[in-house]
């Protein structure tokens, strides 16, 4: 018999550029990984809108996160690459999903809870139903394995849970995911509020790095970030988390690891540890950057790669939801 090759499912949503955080947590680990894999790369922007967006900027966004996802080395010979809001079997089954799925469960999830702090009694419903969107998306192409960063993985968690109970109530029809996650850098930190997850909300402030940030942008919010008291350069994430984050930043940049990064700093102050550090990024950056300049110049190739993403999701989608429409017994024979 021949085995199944795994299945790799990710996406990003096009509320704004993506920053580094979104880089070092999520896609730098998709184009390691992508060789390993079949690979579904998804701009998810029916969960963009469970905050309001402009639509003209929206669609500007999907197409730059395109951009972005070649840009950073995605294949589109090897992955398939689409646009959710475009094969609409995600939006089927992420209704089927809400109504498996129960209030308790989806009020217990992070990321909600978060925005409604924020929103108090105006979240909205789309906000409280995401997870059960972001489910049918995994659950829709058999995907066993989701690289997202940390904030993501308790809807992995919910992901297979829901899995088990339709495969209970229904009979066997999902595979349950795994999330994979950073060792190092599934959470990047704010560079002002070390204690906050980096995040696209924030882009205005000098705490997000974007990727298409220029060098002299990146060298002055580096040069701003906020560092913990005393003055040594080392790495303890619970004592001193501005300097870990960074280190871990410095890490990912370079791909030196975090010992030989105190070990080369080791006596030496912030500024000149805030100096290499910038330098690392920009470095890190500037080849994306050009790259990206290059994908966005040339939209025809942007849409053909597109269209022949969502035709080939479009038809792994269509097959799931038959078999799913027939077990929940919806439509006709
Ligand atoms: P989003 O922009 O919310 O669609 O997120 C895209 C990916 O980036 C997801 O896999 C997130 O888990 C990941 N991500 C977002 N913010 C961070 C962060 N501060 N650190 C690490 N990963 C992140
Ligand atoms: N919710 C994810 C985020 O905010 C984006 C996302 C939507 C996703 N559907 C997904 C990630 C499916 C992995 C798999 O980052």
């Amino acid at each position: 018999m021949v085995a199944m090759p795994e299945l790799l499912f990710s996406g990003v949503k096009p509320t704004s550029t993506p920053h580094i955080g979104n880089y070092i947590g999520a896609l730098k680990q998709w184009a390691e990984i992508q060789h390993r894999y079949q690979c579904l790369f998804c701009i998810v922007d029916l969960h963009a809108i469970t905050v309001p967006q402009d639509p003209k900027e929206m669609r500007e966004r999907t197409l730059e996160i395109a951009a972005i996802y070649l840009a950073i080395g995605l294949d589109p010979k090897r992955c398939t690459l689409f646009v959710q809001s475009e094969v609409h079997e995600h939006a089927e089954l992420g209704w089927i999903l809400g109504t498996l799925v129960k209030m308790s469960e989806l009020e217990r999830m992070t990321q909600y809870k978060d925005k409604a702090k924020v929103k108090g009694e105006n979240v909205g419903a789309g906000l409280f139903n995401y997870p059960s969107l972001m489910a049918a998306d995994i659950l829709l192409y058999d995907t066993t394995v989701v690289p997202v960063g940390e904030d993501q993985m308790q809807h992995v968690e919910l992901t297979r849970m829901l899995a088990r109970r339709f495969n209970s109530t229904f009979g066997e029809t999902f595979v349950e995911p795994q999330s994979l996650v950073q060792k190092v850098g599934a959470r990047i930190m704010s560079l002002q509020e070390p204690t906050k997850k980096m995040s696209k909300s924030d882009e205005s402030a000098s705490g997000t790095i974007m990727l298409t940030d220029s060098p002299d942008v990146i060298r002055k919010k580096i040069s701003r970030a906020v560092t913990d008291s005393g003055t040594d350069i080392t790495y303890d994430a619970i004592e001193r988390p501005a300097i870990s984050n960074l280190l871990t930043i410095f890490h990912h940049a370079t791909g030196k690891p975090i010992k030989e990064i105190e070990a080369e700093y080791a006596g030496k102050g912030y500024a000149d540890f805030k100096k290499g550090l910038a330098e690392s990024v920009v470095e890190m950056l500037s080849p994306i950057q050009k790259k990206l300049d290059e994908f966005k110049s040339d939209p025809g190739e942007l849409a053909r790669i597109l269209d022949a993403g969502r035709d080939a999701a479009q038809e792994m989608a269509a097959k799931k939801m038959k078999v799913v429409m027939e077990r929940v017994g919806l439509g006709r024979k």
